[in-house]
């Protein structure tokens, strides 16, 4: 049965891109058809897979202008990985997003329903506010999990996330789980990192830990996916490959 995650907090820089493509990518060479829908107007992940802009974007085919297989590209050197890309700059997924969403709330509900045909995994990627838009996509979620920085305000902004969440569990009748939490670039020498930790332990939420580490960005800026990326025969440190491995084990068991 096909499964969809939500890499979700409102907060921007936390690493929702980097984890949702990362774990998009985990998930593929496990041998899993995934889609990686990049529903940020940004376009963050579009640019992190894609090298040439695309015909149409995901926001073409939520106003029925393409069919899904014509917006759908698969990643160059990731077999099993396939993107709906968004384009940022000229793309109009914002203006629909604002527009449009608020009164067809279940849009991408739909989307994911016609995605869960075709693929045994299934990962959004939202941009950091709460709006009608990411309201639509945690809602066509199967499983939210939230990816925080190890600081005061991001724990802050996950007090506020889990409050919000509520009262949009209840106005749609969601069930949405939200139970997990990533604290990203986790440095275990910092004393605050480990008092943020120690403070996220407390609360009802698994937490899984991911360490600094520069590959991400490189693997970024050269379009690749960070398990591939090698620079003088160096790729990511085993520690963020245990990372990602856990992570990935309970997402998708
Ligand atoms: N664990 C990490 N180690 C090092 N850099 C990271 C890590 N996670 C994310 N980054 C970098 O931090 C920046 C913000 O991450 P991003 O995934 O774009 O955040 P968001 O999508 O939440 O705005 C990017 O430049 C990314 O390469
Ligand atoms: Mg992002």
């Amino acid at each position: 049965m096909s499964k969809t995650i939500s890499f979700h907090l409102q907060k921007g820089g936390v690493g929702k891109t980097t984890i949702s493509g990362t774990i998009s990518c985990q998930s593929a060479m496990q041998g899993a058809k995934t889609i990686l829908v990049d529903l940020d107007p940004q376009g963050n992940a579009s640019s992190w897979f894609l090298i040439d802009k695309t015909k149409y974007e995901v926001s073409d085919v939520l106003q029925g202008r393409c069919f899904i297989h014509e917006a759908v590209v698969p990643v160059r050197s990731m077999k099993n990985l396939y993107i709906l890309p968004s384009f940022g700059i000229g793309g109009d997924l914002k203006k629909y997003g604002e527009q449009v969403i608020k009164s067809e709330p279940y849009v991408i509900f739909d989307l994911v329903k016609q995605l869960s045909k075709e693929y045994d995994h299934i990962v959004l990627d939202l941009s950091p506010g709460l709006g009608n838009l990411e309201t639509s996509a945690l809602i066509a979620s199967d499983e939210i999990i939230t990816p925080m920085t190890p600081e005061i305000f991001s724990l802050d902004g996950l007090e506020i996330f889990i409050h919000e969440l509520e009262g949009i569990k209840k106005r749609f009748n969601s069930s949405v789980v939200h139970n997990k939490v990533i604290i990203n670039s986790f440095d275990e020498r910092i004393e605050q990192h480990k008092e943020i930790l120690r403070v996220a332990l407390k609360g009802e939420y698994s937490i899984y830990k991911i360490a600094v580490d520069p590959v991400f960005r490189k693997s970024q800026e050269s379009h690749t996916a960070p398990q591939l990326f090698k620079m003088r025969g160096k790729g990511l440190k085993k520690q963020t490959l245990r990372s990602i491995t856990e992570i990935s084990q309970n997402i998708w068991s």
